[in-house]
Formats: structure tokens, sequence, C-alpha cells
């Protein structure tokens, strides 16, 4: 069947009109009309005499993808059914009637299928559907051009990676099949669904459709559903550039918030800011899918990993300023910490070159800073009694001041290392943290990665 069905039908509708053009033909149209639908009740079903049941043939087009939405699972789409059978009774000898071969019957005057859309959400809009065609051997051809909304069986774990498969069922809504039997139209599978849209510009690309005759039986009698079965492939672009591109840099941000030296206050800033930004992902997210979903999708937990891990990289951040900050207050570092961070982690963390290590041993210089001064007053006043020299009191209170001050100074200097040794710390703090968050953020990636793919 390689012609349109739209054509066909403005064909047939054609032909009835040049045939029927003329006075006479017009005549003959009305006699034709009175003889054969003037008894013709519309409720019984034509059943053929042998089969003791009417055949239908069903075929459906695609004609056009109005839109899924994933949130709802709703297809919705625009599409051509028809349906062909063939009434006995409404055989007419051609050359009796003027060579009248085809007839445009309004459809309050004939019967028809009760074939309906089993699973549709809403009740089919029919945009064409208010005639069937009758030809001179009896056959009915209705075609019914519509538009059609089902829900569809979404799977959403590799969003926006998946494919989804929705389905049309049409059966009868009273026959069973040995009063109405459904076939494919022209018994041709291949005829029985076909696609003519457009998809370009649109989200989801048709990767596959199948027809298929489905009988159920009960204890009375059988069922039958045609199903058409269509999958749908996502066409991932803009959703990599909105859902999963900012995602991928608020996670590669997260460590290296822990990459700030510590003096930086900012740090507590991009933290909260992550979090915040973190959250306005996930709810970007639930625009786009539906809540109740049994398959969380992998997307959706790389987004909730991302957040505790900006969660936790905060928490981080606010104990190594504690250690920045606090530390010196509380004296030289332990001997424990000295010795884990500044003399095995250090270099494993590539910090060995960070030169703000105490240069002077600090062990020492606290003892001699503070004691100079002291015993060296204690002489000068010894000296002052027996001497009693203005000049040489003026230059020992001067000695004295500049021993006062160079204590001072390395007071000063021991503060300084104090400070600058917890700053060390710290900061190896801070590069294990990075390195730790580095690679779980890294695992998690790349096993997310691995399960989509
Ligand atoms: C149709 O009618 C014509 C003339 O009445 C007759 O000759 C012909 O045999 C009929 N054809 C059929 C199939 O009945
Ligand atoms: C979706 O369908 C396409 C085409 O059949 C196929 O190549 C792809 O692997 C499918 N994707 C999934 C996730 O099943
Ligand atoms: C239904 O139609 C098909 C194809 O025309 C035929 O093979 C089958 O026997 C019919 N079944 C019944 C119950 O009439
Ligand atoms: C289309 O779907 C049918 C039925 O599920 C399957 O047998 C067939 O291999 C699929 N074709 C493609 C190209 O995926």
């Amino acid at each position: 069947m390689k012609a349109s069905i739209l054509g066909l039908i403005f064909v047939d509708i054609f032909l009835t009109q040049v045939l029927t053009g003329t006075r006479a033909n017009q005549a003959n149209e009305r006699r034709l009309f009175d003889d054969l639908l003037r008894g013709n009740s519309v409720h019984v079903v034509p059943v053929n005499d042998e089969t003791g049941a009417v055949t239908v043939g069903l075929g459906l087009r695609l004609t056009g993808l109005i839109g899924m939405d994933t949130k709802s699972g709703q297809l919705d789409v625009n599409a051509m059914l028809q349906q062909k059978w063939v009434d006995e009774s409404l055989r007419w000898n051609s050359s009796n009637y003027g060579n009248i071969k085809t007839l445009a019957v309004p459809l309050s005057m004939l019967w028809k299928p009760d074939i309906i859309l089993y699973n549709g959400i809403s009740k089919e809009q029919a945009f064409h559907d208010d005639t069937i065609v009758l030809e001179y051997t009896g056959r009915l051809r209705w075609i019914r051009s519509m538009r059609m909304q089902v829900r569809c069986d979404l799977n959403l774990a590799i969003f926006p990676f998946d494919n989804q498969t929705c389905k049309f069922k049409f059966g009868s809504a009273v026959h069973h099949m040995h009063t109405l039997n459904m076939t494919y139209v022209n018994d041709d599978v291949s005829a029985a669904f076909e696609i003519e849209m457009d998809e370009s510009g649109k989200d989801w690309q048709l990767v596959n459709h199948t027809a298929g005759l489905k009988v159920t039986h009960y204890s009375c009698c059988s069922f039958q559903t045609m199903v058409y079965t269509m999958v749908f492939e996502r066409k991932p672009l803009y959703y990599i550039h909105v859902y999963i591109l900012p995602a991928v840099i608020l996670s590669l941000l997260i460590p290296f918030q822990l990459f700030l030296p510590p003096e930086s206050r900012e740090r507590l800033t991009l933290g909260s800011i992550l979090i915040i930004s973190n959250i306005m992902v996930i709810f970007k997210l639930q625009e786009v899918l539906p809540m109740q979903h049994v398959t969380f999708p992998l997307l959706g937990i790389f987004y909730s990993l991302n957040l505790i891990w900006s969660f936790l990289s905060l928490l981080a951040t606010i104990c190594v300023l504690n250690v920045h900050n606090r530390g010196p207050r509380q004296g030289k570092a332990p001997d424990i910490i000295r010795s884990v961070f500044l003399s095995c982690l250090k270099p494993i963390v590539c910090l060995e070159n960070d030169n703000y290590h105490p240069v002077i041993s600090t062990d020492c210089v606290p003892m001699k800073g503070f004691e100079s001064p002291g015993l060296s007053t204690e002489h000068d006043e010894h000296r002052d009694g027996k001497i009693g020299s203005k000049l040489e009191a003026d230059v020992e209170d001067l000695n004295r001041q500049l021993h006062i001050l160079t204590a001072r100074a390395r007071s000063n200097e021991v503060k300084e290392e104090m400070i600058g040794e917890w700053r060390q710390v710290s900061l190896v703090l801070d590069r294990v943290l990075f390195f730790l968050f580095v690679f779980t953020i890294f695992i998690y990636t790349v096993v997310l990665i691995y399960i989509v793919f």
C-alpha cells in the first residue's frame, strides 16, 4: 500500500463527484442510495454467512508526534486509523446504476465497527471521520484522522539516554472475535502500521514500530487486541546541556573549594553557593521527571551525591578553618599532629616545597629570647652602683632596651612560627581532603557512567 490513505480517500471522493457530476448520474445515485440503504439497519453486524463474523482490517498511520511528556508519561500523536470490512448486503451491479462504482456514505447511515483505543487517556479527537467510502463489491473503508493520547510505561533510570516504549491498544468495545474478527489491513502486517511523520526538531526519534494481534481467551469467548508498539529514542543533546553539564561542573567545583587558601573567607561563601546550586539543579530535574517513579533516575542519584559531598566539603572547610585560626591559640601543635601532618602526609600530598615551615628550631628560641634581658638587668644594677658613670649608665639602659626589643621580636617570631606551623597543618589537611574528595567524586561518577552505558 504505497499511496497515502489520505490520497486514496480524496481519489474516492473525486471519482464519486466526477461520476455523479451529471444530472442523470445524480438521479442514479439517489436511486442507489434508496435501494441500498432504505432498509439498512445501522445496528446489525454485517456478518459473513459462512464464517458468522465480520472481518475488519485495521491499519494505523502515524502522521505526527505532538509530544511526549515524561513527567506524566503521556504520548500525544496525530494518526489515521483505517478500517476495512465487507457488507455483502451493500453490493450493487454498477451497470444498473450508470456505472457508479463508489459511494461516499454519511457515517450515520451505516453500521461501523466499535473498535476503540483501550488505553487512551482522553477521548480521541477525530478531525475527519464523517464519511465511509462504499464500493459496489460491498467493501467499506472508513478512515479516521485523529489525535490520540496514551500513557507509556516509562523507564527513566538512564535519563536522558533512555528509550521509551509506548503502545496503542485497539479492540472492539463489546464484540468477541467470533463476531468481529480483526486482522491487519489488506492482510499485510507491514501495511498495518505505517509512519509518515517529520521528526526533525522533535525530542524523540521513532526507532522501531510493530503491529501485533493479541488474543485473550476467557471462559466464554476470545477477545482480540491490536497492539501498535513504538519505541522512541530520546535525542539527548539538549538534556546533556541543561541537566548533565551543570551537575558535572558543580561536582568538579566541590573539591576545589578545599584548594582555596585557608585565609580566604570566600571558602564558606563558595561552599554555600555550591549547596544552593545543587539544590536548584535537583529542582530543575524534578521539572521533567515524575516524582512517584519506581526506578529512580541515575542522574538524580548523581545530583544527590553531589549535594551530600558539597555539604561534606563545607563541613571540612569549617574544620580546616578552625584548625587554621584556633590551633595557634592552643599553643604549639602537638607532636602527634606534627609527625602525622608535617612529616608523613606533607610530602605525599605534594606540599614538600611549601616553605612556610619554621626556619629556626623553635625549641630553644623562647628561652633565649626571654632570659637574656632579665639576666643583663641584674648585672646592670650591680655595676651601676660601683661605677656610677652617667654615660655608661645610658649605654647600659640603651642596651637593655635593645634586649627587650630583641626579645619581643623573638617572641613575635616564635608566635609567627607557631601560626605558620598550624597553617601548614591546615594546608596539609586541606590537601588530604582535596584528594579524598576528588577520588570519591571520580569513583561515583565513573560508577554511574558505567551503569548507564
Ligand atoms: C449487471 O446487470 C447487467 C444488466 O442488467 C447484466 O447484464 C449483468 O450480468 C449484471 N452483472 C452481475 C454481476 O450481476
Ligand atoms: C534505543 O534504541 C536504539 C535504536 O534501536 C538503540 O541503538 C539504543 O541502544 C537503545 N537504547 C537503549 C538505552 O535501549
Ligand atoms: C479472521 O480473519 C482471518 C483472516 O481473514 C481468518 O484467517 C480467520 O479464520 C478469521 N477468524 C474468524 C473467527 O473468523
Ligand atoms: C523492533 O521490535 C521488534 C519487536 O520487539 C523486534 O523483534 C525487532 O528486532 C525490533 N527492531 C529493531 C530494529 O530494533
